[in-house]
């Protein structure tokens, strides 16, 4: 078994099989994250980040979610690290590009690095002073569930101060950007490897892919981007 996960094979399985979970958490994070754009001064994502906090099936997920990232990441520097030593110079030898190979799945390594990057600076933002050391600004408000006033974290506050910085709204985007990219790449790549795919899937994945990639690209840049501009003061 674990010269299985050892193999090179066994690597990129473990590579897609984290990747498709965290692709799972991209698609929940994001619906949480467009309740960010109802006008109602954050009352609904204050509701959703609290059921998320709350839900002991959720907080369950959380290791299980920081374990991905590590594999996911630890595997893909392994791997290109190993596939770049096996070309050796074959790398380099013909200036022409191979057909079939898109700019992205030429530099997966140097797009996960811009998200992992983007990723430690978003935990510093939310998850450190949610979790760990607060916030002022997460100070206590009240919010209807099921017709109860109930006080919870002001999660929204912080996230409507943290986007009232245009560098940080530039800094998002150009991760979302980088993300879709790895996405469009990656997404078909992953179902690949695990041995969901013919002639016919490998067409439909691929558009599957570009519109996952999309939607997530666009998603996650157009948050903070109307944050800044439509739901400050
Ligand atoms: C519009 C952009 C985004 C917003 C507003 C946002 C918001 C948040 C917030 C408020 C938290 C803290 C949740 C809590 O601890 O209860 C969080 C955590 C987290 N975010 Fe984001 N996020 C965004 C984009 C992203 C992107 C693009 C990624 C992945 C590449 C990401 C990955 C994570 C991870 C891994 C955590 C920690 C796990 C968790 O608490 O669920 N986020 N995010």
């Amino acid at each position: 078994m674990s010269s299985t996960l050892g193999s090179s094979i066994g690597k990129k399985l473990l590579m897609s099989l984290s990747g498709l979970f965290l692709i799972m958490f991209l698609l929940v994070h994001l619906t949480v994250n467009s309740f960010l754009l109802i006008p109602d001064g954050g009352e609904f994502f204050n509701a959703g980040a609290h059921f998320m906090a709350t839900t002991p099936a959720i907080r369950v997920i959380e290791p299980l979610l920081a374990i991905g990232f590590l594999v996911h990441i630890l595997y893909g520097v392994k791997l290109t690290l190993e596939n770049r030593k096996a070309r050796g110079s074959a790398r380099y030898a013909s200036g022409k590009k191979t057909t079939g190979v898109t700019w992205a799945s030429q530099n997966m390594l140097v797009l996960g690095i811009t998200v992992g990057a983007f990723l430690v600076l978003h935990i510093a933002h939310f998850w450190v002073k949610m979790k760990l050391t607060g916030d002022p600004l997460l100070e206590h408000t009240a919010i209807s569930i099921g017709g109860v006033e109930t006080e919870v974290e002001n999660a929204y506050a912080l996230v409507n101060h943290t986007f009232s910085y245009l560098w940080i709204v530039i800094v998002y985007v150009v991760a979302a950007v980088g993300l879709a990219i790895h996405l469009s790449h990656g997404f078909w790549s992953a179902f690949q490897t695990i041995g969901f795919s013919n002639q016919i899937w490998r067409k439909r994945l691929t558009v599957l892919g570009n519109l996952f990639a999309i939607l997530i690209g666009f998603g996650f840049s157009i948050i903070p981007i109307l944050q800044y501009l439509f739901y400050q003061g």
